[in-house]
This record gives C-alpha cells, sequence and structure tokens, in this order.
C-alpha cells in the first residue's frame, strides 16, 4: 500500500504525532491537509521531545518529504519560528513544500477569534485563538489570502489593503477595538513571504507524480472526528475536515487513490475546550485519568477534561473514514487501574441509539452504557509484543476492536518509537 491516512477518531490529542512519526520511518512523504497551528502534534525521540504545530510529523527523517497541503491555514509567523527552533535542534527543514493554495492566517484572523470567544461569553468555543475558524470563514468568503498571493509583492500588498479595509470597519464598528495598521502588517508580512518563498510550490502536482511513481505517503490528520465541521459536536467543532474525506480536498488527491485509513484511538478519552462529551468523569477518576496521562494541551496548556473510552465515538470515526486499523495510543496509562470501563452504547430515555445525535439537546441527555473490564495492574511500557500483553489488556482491546468493527493494527505503550506493537504488519 502506498497512501495511508493517519486521523484521529475521538476530541483530538490521541496521539496522532506518535503514529505519524512511527510509520513515517517508511515514508518518502508526509502530508497535513487540514487544520493549522491549532494542531499540537508531540513527537518523542531517544528521549527528546518535538512539539509540531504546522510541521508535518515526518520532520525528524532526514529526507523525508514534509507537505503542508492546499487545505490548511497557513500561519507564517509559526512556520517560520518552527523552522528556527528545528535548525536549532540540527533538524533539516530542506524538503518542506508548501502549498501555493494553502491560506494565510493574519493578524486580523489571531485578533478576531479572540475577539469573537469574548464576546461568546459564556457560549464560548474555546478556541486554541489561533485563527483558525476566521481564517477558513475569509476562504468561503472568497476573501482570504493565499500563499501565492502572499508571495507576490505586489498582489500582497493590494490584497492586504483591500482586506484590511474590511476587517477595520468590522474591527471599530462591531468590537469597538482599535484599527489595525497596514504598514506594520504589510511589512511583516512581507518579511515572512521571502523567508517561505522557496519552500513554496504546487503540491498538487508534487504528490501526484509521486503517487504515479508508488512512493509512500502519510496523510496526517490533525484534530479528530468529533471536532469535524461537519460531523463533531457542532458548533463545539474546528473548522476543518480532520475525517479522511478531508484529504481529498486538502491535498488535490482523489479519494481513490487513498489505500489504507488508520484511526488513531486513545485508551480513555480526552477533550479540550467546550462541548459535549458523554463519557467525561468529573469525579476523582477524571482526576487520576488526568493525572497518570499529565493531561494537559500542548498548545494552550490548558487542563484536559477527561473520561472513559467511548467505543460509539469510534465506530462513528470507523465509518465516517472508512478506518482499516485502529492504533490504539496510551494502554500504559490505564496500568493503575483497578477498573476500566468502556462506554459500548448511547441510551436516551430508555432507548439505545444507533447513530450519534446530532442535536446537541439530545446528545446531553444521553447514558452512556459501560461495560466495566478489570485492571491489568501491571507495568506494560517495555512489552513490545501483542502476544506478551497481560490478558486482561487483551480482552479490552479485543472489545474494543469488536464493538467499533476495527481491526486492531498498533498498540502504543509509551511515547518513544520503540514502545509500539505492531499487530497488523501489512498497514505500509
Ligand atoms: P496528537 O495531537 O494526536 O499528536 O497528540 P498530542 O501530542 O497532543 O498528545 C499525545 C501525548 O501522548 C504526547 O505527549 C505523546 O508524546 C504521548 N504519547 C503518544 N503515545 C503514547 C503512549 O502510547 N503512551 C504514553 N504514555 N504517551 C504517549
Ligand atoms: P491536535 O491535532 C484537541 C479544539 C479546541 C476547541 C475547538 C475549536 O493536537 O489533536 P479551533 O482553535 O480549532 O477553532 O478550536 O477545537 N481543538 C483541539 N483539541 N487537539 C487539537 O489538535 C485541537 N485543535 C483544536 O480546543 O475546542
Ligand atoms: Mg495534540
Amino acid at each position: 500500500m502506498s497512501t495511508v491516512v493517519i486521523s484521529g477518531t475521538q476530541w483530538g490529542d490521541e496521539g496522532k504525532g506518535k503514529i505519524v512519526d512511527y510509520l513515517a520511518a517508511q515514508a518518502d512523504t508526509v502530508v497535513r491537509f487540514q487544520g493549522g497551528s491549532n494542531a499540537g502534534h508531540t513527537v518523542s525521540v531517544n528521549g527528546e521531545e518535538y512539539k509540531l504545530r504546522l510541521m508535518p510529523s515526518g520532520i525528524l527523517y532526514k529526507g523525508t518529504n514534509c507537505v503542508i497541503g492546499n487545505g490548511v491555514v497557513f500561519d507564517p509567523q509559526v512556520f517560520l519560528e518552527e523552522v528556527d527552533a528545528m535548525k536549532n535542534r540540527g533538524v533539516d527543514t530542506a524538503n518542506i513544500k508548501i502549498s501555493n493554495r494553502a491560506h494565510v492566517v493574519m493578524t486580523w484572523h489571531k485578533l478576531l477569534d479572540e475577539l469573537n470567544e469574548n464576546l461568546r461569553g459564556e457560549k464560548k468555543i474555546g478556541t486554541t485563538k489561533r485563527g483558525i475558524g476566521p481564517c477558513y470563514i475569509d476562504k468561503d468568503d472568497r476573501i482570504g489570502i493565499r500563499v501565492c498571493d502572499l508571495i507576490d509583492r505586489e498582489e500582497f500588498a493590494a490584497k492586504c489593503r483591500e482586506v484590511l479595509e474590511q476587517k477595520n470597519l468590522i474591527l471599530q464598528k462591531v468590537y469597538n477595538h482599535a484599527p489595525l495598521d497596514y504598514e506594520e502588517i504589510l511589512s511583516e508580512y512581507q518579511a515572512y513571504a521571502e523567508r517561505i518563498a522557496p519552500y513554496v510550490c504546487d503540491t498538487i502536482s508534487f504528490l501526484n507524480d509521486e503517487i504515479d511513481a508508488g512512493k509512500k505517503i502519510l496523510f496526517e490528520g490533525a484534530q479528530a472526528t468529533m471536532l469535524d465541521v461537519d460531523f463533531g459536536t457542532y458548533p463545539y467543532v474546528t473548522a476543518s475536515h480532520p475525517i479522511s474525506g478531508g484529504v481529498a480536498v486538502g491535498t488535490g488527491i482523489a479519494p481513490k487513490k487513498i489505500d489504507k485509513v488508520v484511526g488513531v484511538v486513545k485508551a480513555y478519552c480526552t477533550r479540550v475546550g467546550e462541548g459535549p462529551f458523554p463519557t467525561e468523569q468529573l469525579n476523582e477518576i477524571g482526576d487520576k485519568l488526568r493525572e497518570a496521562g499529565h493531561e494537559f494541551g500542548t498548545v494552550t496548556g490548558r487542563p484536559r477534561r477527561t473520561g472513559w473510552l467511548d467505543a460509539c465515538v469510534v465506530k462513528y470515526a470507523g465509518q465516517l473514514s472508512g478506518i482499516d486499523y485502529m492504533a490504539v495510543t496510551r494502554l500504559d496509562i490505564l496500568d493503575g487501574f483497578d477498573e476500566i470501563k468502556m462506554c459500548v452504547a448511547y441510551e436516551v430515555d430508555g432507548k439505545i441509539l444507533n447513530e450519534i445525535p446530532a442535536s446537541l439537546k439530545i446528545l446531553a441527555k444521553v447514558k452512556p452504557v459501560y461495560e466495566t473490564f478489570e485492571g491489568w495492574k501491571a507495568d506494560i511500557s517495555k512489552i513490545r509484543r501483542y502476544e506478551d500483553l497481560p490478558a486482561n489488556a487483551k480482552k479490552y482491546l479485543q472489545r474494543m476492536a469488536e464493538v467499533t468493527k476495527i481491526d486492531l493494527g498498533i498498540v502504543s505503550v509509551g511515547p518513544n518509537r520503540d514502545q509500539t506493537i505492531i499487530v497488523a504488519e501489512n498497514i505500509f
């Protein structure tokens, strides 16, 4: 198989970065297809931790192409910070390619993200305030500035002036905020443009040529299914399509050219930001999960909300993305639990549901139906073969596969590359 999508199945932070980095050992190219610097993907190599935001998680392999696709909203400031940080750590950044069609996150997007959230008050989404939503709004409103515009000095000067005029009206009249200064933004972004220009190309033809040449490509999802703008817990979602369908529109690769999909499943559940979370544990179990898992946001440092694994959500992700294999991560975090629960169905008003409710009102009434598993109470972080896992851990994993109807592909027992158990040999 030559093209594999990695997609989050829950509410993000499942460990996609670790799985992408692991599989990237065999890849020629790693591609981000949606989202932007709202992502925080952690990769641990030889005890060194890398927190990646826009940078594809293949960057730590010399010679692997790292592509930022057209579906990404691209913040040049963050990107260049990451490039500098990588260079300082001796990581080669020569093989990065940025789509000339990606939309640029501008100063006003970040400001408007913050002002919007403040205006929503109690109803805030809890965004990462990276300008993601406002940048996608402008893309759909057809007033976005793309990377090809940014690196064209005249085009950028004209577009920036035109859009800023509109944004300043909104800032002043809606938010009672001081206008932004054109010259300041222009010179800031012109300096970014000079530095990013060497990385910019037509990634559509590059990727299609790679596929035709039989190269191995990994598509790295950011965020996750339940944050998808169509399929997640709307409006408490992000503004893009993290499901595998997002790959086609976010890269220019036809759906039929996608060979396999791997869904990353955290062995329990977390969520950052507001919105429904049926298996959330607002009690000592939730606290224990947070402490054992050090569950604090990579991008914002916020404590993550925690709860039991919701197999209904993973099954839904399997349907939406056509997931072939699950990569179950952070199983080791459950090592110390006497008892572990898994939600296997949703019940509303005494009836078992066959779907994930669209209505937040109904979702709020959902009663998770739990199955209880005996814990394994053993350190599994040094186990490298599936058959060596404790019987209770295997029972938990097998039930997960049964309920979600997805085969087990990988089990991760720690953040490092070697802490990975391969169950299905032919993923890539
Ligand atoms: P992502 O956004 O999906 O890439 O996930 P994050 O990087 O935000 O959060 C996952 C965290 O779990 C990171 O700190 C990873 O280094 C870490 N991690 C990944 N897999 C495992 C695992 O199997 N066990 C443990 N203990 N940590 C893991
Ligand atoms: P990775 O790729 C977890 C959440 C935010 C907020 C909502 C909308 O590391 O898994 P946005 O800034 O995107 O408009 O915020 O989505 N969110 C994430 N939660 N992991 C992420 O990325 C996320 N990216 C956005 O917390 O609730
Ligand atoms: Mg993350």
